[in-house]
C-alpha cells in the first residue's frame, strides 16, 4: 500500500501559490536582466535582492553549504553552477537560472534557461524541447495518473529529438521543505510509481543535454556538467496536482 506524499491542506496551498507567484516575478525580472557582458555573480545579486524585496527568504543559500541564492549554469553546466564575478556571459551562451524562495514557511522552486543575445539554432531547439518536455509530462500530472507516467512522457519527448535526459538528478516533492518525498525522475523507472492524488505539490524539472545523457561533477563540489561538453537546458516549475489539469504555482 503506497501512502500519499507531499499532500497539502488548502491553507498550505494558498501559501505555496503566493510563494510561487513571487518566484515567477523574480524569474521575469532576471530574464530581462540577461544580456552579454554581465557576470553570473550579478545575476545572483539581483535575484537575491528581488527575493528579499518580495518578502521571501532565499532557500538555496547555505542549502547543504551552497554559497548563493540563484544557481547559474552556463552552456555545458547542467545545474548548480556557482555564480562568480569572473564568469562573464557572452553572446551565444545559454544560461540556466534555478531559483527558489520561502514564504511563511513554504517553498517555491523554478528554473528557466535563456539565450544570451543571439544563439545557435541548436541551442534554441534544445531550450524549446526542454520546456516542451515539461509540458508533455504535465499531461500526466493529475490525480489518477502515476508519478512515473510524468517521467516517461518527459523522457520519450526529449529523446525523440535525439537529446540526452539526465538521470542522476530529479525533481522532488516540495512544501515545508525544499526537497520532500517523492523523487520525481525525468526518465522511465520500473513500475508506475506513486498514485497521484489531489493537493500533492511536486517540482518537475527536466534537465536535457544536447548530446549524451551523462554527467560529470566539478571539483568545486557543486557544478554538474555534461560528460561530453554538449549544451544543457533546465526547465522547472512547482506543480499542484488536482483532479484535472495541474496548477503551475510558479507561473502566472
Ligand atoms: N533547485 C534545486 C533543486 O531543484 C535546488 C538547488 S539546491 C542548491 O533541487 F543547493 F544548489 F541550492
Ligand atoms: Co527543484
Amino acid at each position: 500500500m503506497r501512502i500519499a506524499q507531499s499532500v497539502k491542506t488548502d491553507e498550505e496551498i494558498e501559501l505555496m501559490r503566493i510563494a510561487g507567484h513571487k518566484l515567477a516575478r523574480v524569474h521575469e525580472a532576471l530574464r530581462e536582466f540577461i544580456r552579454p557582458g554581465i557576470t553570473t555573480k550579478s545575476i545572483d545579486e539581483l535575484g537575491e535582492r528581488l527575493i528579499l524585496e518580495e518578502g521571501g527568504i532565499p532557500n538555496f543559500k547555505n542549502y547543504g553549504g551552497y554559497p548563493a541564492s540563484i544557481c547559474v549554469s552556463v552552456n555545458d553546466e547542467i545545474v548548480h553552477g556557482i555564480p562568480s564575478d569572473e564568469r562573464i556571459l557572452k553572446e551565444g551562451d545559454i544560461v540556466s537560472l534555478d531559483a527558489g524562495l520561502i514564504w511563511k514557511g513554504y517553498h517555491s522552486d523554478a528554473a528557466r534557461t535563456w539565450g544570451v543575445g543571439n544563439i545557435s539554432a541548436e541551442a534554441e531547439k534544445l531550450i524549446e524541447v526542454t520546456r516542451e518536455s515539461f509540458f508533455e509530462g504535465m499531461k500526466y500530472a493529475r490525480a489518477g495518473c502515476h508519478l512515473y507516467d510524468i517521467s516517461r512522457a518527459v523522457e520519450a519527448y526529449a529523446e525523440s529529438f535525439g537529446f540526452g535526459v539526465v538521470r542522476e538528478l530529479t525533481g522532488h516533492g516540495i512544501g515545508n521543505h525544499l526537497h520532500e518525498p517523492p523523487l520525481v525522475p525525468n526518465t522511465a523507472q520500473k513500475g508506475r510509481g506513486l498514485l497521484l492524488v489531489p493537493n500533492m505539490t511536486i517540482a518537475v524539472e527536466p534537465m536535457i543535454n544536447a548530446g549524451a545523457a551523462g554527467v560529470l561533477q566539478s571539483d568545486d563540489g557543486w557544478t554538474v556538467y555534461t560528460s561530453d561538453g554538449s549544451l544543457s537546458a533546465h526547465y522547472e516549475n512547482t506543480v499542484l496536482i488536482r483532479d484535472g489539469e495541474p496548477e503551475l504555482l510558479t507561473c502566472f
